[in-house]
C-alpha cells in the first residue's frame, strides 16, 4: 500500500487491492489516458476526470493482478455503478489525491465494496451524526477512535455496504437502512434495518473491515456468494 494510506492487514480471499495517488493538473491527466474518459464526463471539471481516470486505472491493474485478461471498458452502470466484466466484481472509492479499487471473481462474492473518507472534524460530525447514525451506534464507538473518528468511520463502512449491496438491491438506500450492532477499532458488523432485496433480507448482517492512518479511514466490505 502507498505511504500515507491505511492498509488492511489482510485482504478477503481472493480479492485483490489496487491504489495509487493523483494530483490534479494537466499532466496527470494526459499520463491516465483522457482518450477514454466517457462522453459523459468530457466537459467535468478536471479533478473529477482525473478521480475517474485513476479509480478506472486502480480496478484495471487490480483486474490484471487478479487474472483477467481481457477488455475492462468499465463502463458508467446504473445509479453510477461501474460495469465489471463479465465473471467479476469490485468497487471503487477516491478521495483527497487518493483512488482504490478492489476485484474479485464474481463466483466468490456477490458485492464489494470499499470506501475511503478523510477524517471528519468535530463541527461537522455533530451536524451530521443524526443523518448518518443512531445513538446507539454512536455509543458502540471502540476506545481507540474519538467521537469525530467513529462518525467518520461509521460513514465509510455504510457507504461500503452500499456498494457492496447495490448489485443485489439496484436502487438507492440510505443509512438508517443498515446500523452498526458490533465494533472494534478494525472491524464491525452493519445489520439491515429493512428488507433491502430477496438477498439482503431485515436482519442481514455484513462484516466491514477498517484500517486507518493519520488522514484518513478505509472500510472493505465483502459480501460471500454464498451466504
Ligand atoms: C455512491 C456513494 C456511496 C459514493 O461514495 P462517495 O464517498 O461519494 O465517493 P467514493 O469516491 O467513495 O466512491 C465513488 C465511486 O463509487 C462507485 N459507485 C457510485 N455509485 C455506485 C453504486 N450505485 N454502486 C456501486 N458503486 C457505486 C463509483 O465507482 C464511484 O466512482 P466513479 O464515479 O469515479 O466511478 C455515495 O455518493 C452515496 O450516494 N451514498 C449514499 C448511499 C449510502 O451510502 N447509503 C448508506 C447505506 S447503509
Amino acid at each position: 500500500m502507498i505511504s500515507g494510506l491505511p492498509s488492511f492487514t489482510q485482504l478477503p480471499a481472493g480479492v485483490v487491492l489496487s491504489a495509487q495517488h493523483f494530483d490534479v493538473d494537466e499532466a496527470t491527466l494526459q499520463r491516465l489516458d483522457p482518450a477514454t474518459l466517457p462522453a459523459a464526463l468530457a466537459t467535468a471539471v478536471l479533478k473529477r476526470r482525473i478521480e475517474f481516470l485513476a479509480g478506472r486505472h486502480c480496478a484495471r491493474t487490480a483486474l490484471r493482478q487478479a487474472g483477467h485478461d481481457g477488455a475492462a471498458p468499465l463502463q458508467i452502470g446504473d445509479d453510477r455503478a461501474p460495469q465489471w466484466p463479465s465473471g467479476w466484481i469490485g468497487a471503487i472509492t477516491h478521495s483527497h489525491g487518493a483512488a482504490l479499487a478492489i476485484v474479485a471473481p464474481a463466483t466468490r462474492y456477490a458485492g464489494l465494496g470499499i470506501d475511503i473518507e478523510p477524517w471528519v472534524d468535530a463541527a461537522r460530525t455533530e451536524r451530521l451524526r443524526a443523518q448518518v447514525g443512531i445513538d446507539a451506534e454512536w455509543a458502540l464507538r471502540p476506545a481507540e477512535l474519538t467521537q469525530a473518528e467513529w462518525f467518520t468511520a461509521v460513514f465509510s463502512m455504510k457507504e461500503s455496504l452500499f456498494k457492496a449491496l447495490y448489485p443485489q438491491v439496484r436502487r438507492y438506500f440510505g443509512f438508517h437502512d443498515a446500523e452498526v450492532v458490533a465494533a472494534g477499532a478494525d472491524s464491525a458488523t452493519l445489520r439491515l434495518t429493512v428488507a433491502l432485496a430477496g438477498d439482503c433480507p431485515i436482519g442481514a448482517e455484513y462484516a466491514i473491515a477498517i484500517a486507518r492512518s493519520d488522514d484518513f479511514v478505509l472500510t472493505l466490505c465483502a459480501v460471500p456468494a454464498e451466504r
